[in-house]
């Protein structure tokens, strides 16, 4: 029932496992699978290894979180030695960012043969060089999209920053590009203080918000990255029950990922989601994820 075939590759049920979230060794992409992710997503992968921001990286609000992590990761080449030669029995989406399309095009070919498909990070909200600074502007994602379809096979997603006034221009460009799919969204750009340090709580100061707080803002960029667009939407932001997932299916995403309910909740999220949106489909009278794809885009 939830079985779905995405940009060619097969998947257990459309829950992702999101970027960013226990999601930096192979066994903890096992676990994730083990306990109900229909494939993942690493961290986001550069160049260079980069420790991150200093403590505080996480501020946690009554609906949701707010991050300013810094794109910690152990750059490529420590990353394809610890991938390599590692076999999964689900889809692994690898994550990357870079300054440039030159640097997006040298990670997907590096990393080409530890990954199922890339999601192309262009909306982190808070990397100087990096993410939105350079996924905001349409002609960016376009060649960036466009380079990296030149050098892989694999599917390319383009994740697509909420942090601009108009997110379709931003598919639209990713599309004309070829990329395979996008994902929608990343987190909205946003701040906390502390009222009586008198100062921002994050040692960044300005971090992403995600969490149930941005599902309607999410939903509403996934609705409208439908209404234009014919490559398939991975909906992003703030799913965090399975009536959370139904509404991003009638808004026309093809699968979810999800990411501060694990945190939130723990990885058997996933099985609780999995298994309401299998009795939401028998009761509603559906043999198959598929058909709810979209219908709210009919009325
Ligand atoms: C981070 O590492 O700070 C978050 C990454 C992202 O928002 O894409």
């Amino acid at each position: 029932m939830l079985k779905i075939e995405l940009l060619g590759l097969e998947f257990e049920n459309p829950l992702i496992l999101a970027s960013g979230v226990v999601d930096m060794t192979p066994e903890l992409l096992r676990r994730a699978h083990r306990e109900g992710a229909g494939g993942v997503v690493t961290k986001s992968i550069g160049i260079e290894p980069r420790k991150g921001y200093e403590n505080p990286t996480i501020v946690e609000l009554p609906y949701g979180l707010i991050n300013a992590m810094g794109l910690p990761n152990p750059g490529w080449e420590a990353f394809l030695e610890e991938f390599k030669g590692q076999k999964f029995e689900f889809p692994v989406i690898v994550s990357v960012f870079g300054g440039n399309p030159d640097e997006f095009a040298f990670l997907v070919e590096r990393l080409d043969e530890v990954a199922d498909a890339f999601e192309l990070n262009l909306s982190c909200p808070h990397a100087k060089g990096y993410g939105m600074e350079i996924g905001q502007d349409p002609e960016n994602v376009y060649r960036i999209v466009k380079v990296t379809k030149e050098i892989t096979d694999k599917p390319i997603i383009a994740k697509l920053t909420p942090n601009t006034n108009d997110i379709v221009k931003l598919g639209l460009a990713a599309e004309r590009a070829e990329a395979d799919a996008v994902s929608a969204i990343n987190t909205v750009k946003a701040i906390a203080i502390d009222i009586y340090a008198k100062r921002p709580i994050l040692s960044n100061k300005v971090g992403g918000y995600s969490g149930p707080g941005i599902k309607p803002i999410a939903l509403r960029a996934v609705y409208d990255l439908a209404k234009s667009l014919d490559i398939p939407i991975i909906g992003i932001g703030g799913i965090t029950s399975w009536e959370d997932a139904v509404e991003f299916f009638l808004a026309g995403a093809s699968a979810v990922q999800i990411g501060t309910a694990v945190y939130l909740k723990g990885l058997s999220v996933f099985k609780e989601i999995a298994n309401g949106l299998e009795n939401y489909l028998r009761t509603e009278g559906f043999s198959s994820i598929r058909e709810i794809i979209g219908l709210a885009l009919k009325v």
